[in-house]
């Protein structure tokens, strides 16, 4: 299988795209902690790892605290005995107002929120992920970003500001450890037909399932086969890459 023998973590596995890749890294046969601030959903991720074969763990994890970061990645290495595999895929889309606005009216509790979820949040994962990795002799790093981390959308800035930066960290901590056998890469989701989109009505919905030339939306797996394919070896020469998973939305 294509990651027999690797241990990895996903964080934001409680739900939508983390919850896929969480599934499908198990499939492909690693063993996985899955890691989100909400416990009953995250348990129940751990079950359909378990009834699929597979086999996975629970810890409760909150992104924005870094904390919590070293903690999920001691009980990787306690419970299966090492971390070859990081997904950093926790991520909020609007901040607690749960309302849009223009760059220059976004709450600060919003923007700092977003900022501490999104990007922080990754940063807090790699600094924790990253030694445990060398120590294991390896490993390799997949973020989540967005297309929002290419390109903008009207009274999102502080969600694609926190994706641009998902990406540029991408970039630049893959350089920092390119030579000691960690690669990092981002992937690009379009807008996929998760739990993060419910709130949207279907006229909405459906406006967004037409900014995709193959219009529709994504489906969480679609982002989850290539989030695998990065974590395997199969990518062994990928590092420092940006992978758009978008129905062609980027091409416009
Ligand atoms: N759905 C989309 O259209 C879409 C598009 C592009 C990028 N993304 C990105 O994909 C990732 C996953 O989104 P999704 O669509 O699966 O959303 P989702 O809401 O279905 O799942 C997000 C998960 O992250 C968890 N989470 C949120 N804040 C957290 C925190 N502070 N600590 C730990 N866990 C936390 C939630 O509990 C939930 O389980 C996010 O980074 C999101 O920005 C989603």
């Amino acid at each position: 299988m294509l990651l027999e023998n690797k241990v990895a973590l996903v964080t934001g596995a409680a739900s939508g795209i983390g919850r896929s890749i969480a599934l499908t890294l198990a499939r492909d046969g690693a063993k996985v902690l899955v890691t989100d601030r909400s416990v009953d959903a995250g348990e129940e991720t751990v079950a359909l790892v378990l009834k699929a074969g597979g086999v996975a763990k629970f810890c409760q994890l909150d992104a924005a605290n870094p904390d919590d970061h070293w903690r999920a990645v001691a009980q990787a290495q306690e419970h299966f005995g090492g971390l070859h595999i990081a997904c950093n895929n926790a991520g909020i889309s609007v901040g607690p107002s749960k309302v849009y606005r223009r760059a220059a009216e976004i709450a600060l509790e919003d923007w700092d929120q977003m900022l501490a979820i999104n990007l922080s949040g990754v940063f807090y994962g790699l600094r924790a992920q990253i030694p445990a990795m060398i120590a294991t002799g390896g490993g390799a790093i997949v973020n989540t970003a967005s297309v929002m981390g290419q390109v903008a959308g009207q009274n999102l800035s502080a969600y694609v500001a926190s994706k641009h930066g998902v990406i540029g960290l991408t970039k630049s901590a893959a350089l920092d450890y390119a030579s000691q056998g960690i690669r990092i890469n981002a992937v690009g989701p379009g807008y996929i037909a998760t739990p993060m989109l419910e709130f949207k009505d279907s006229a909405t919905l459906h406006s967004l399932a037409a900014k995709h030339p193959m219009g529709r939306l994504g489906f969480p797996q679609e982002i989850a086969e290539l989030a695998a394919w990065l974590s395997s070896d199969r990518a062994s020469f990928v590092t420092g890459a940006y992978y758009p998973v978008d129905g062609g939305y980027l091409a416009q």
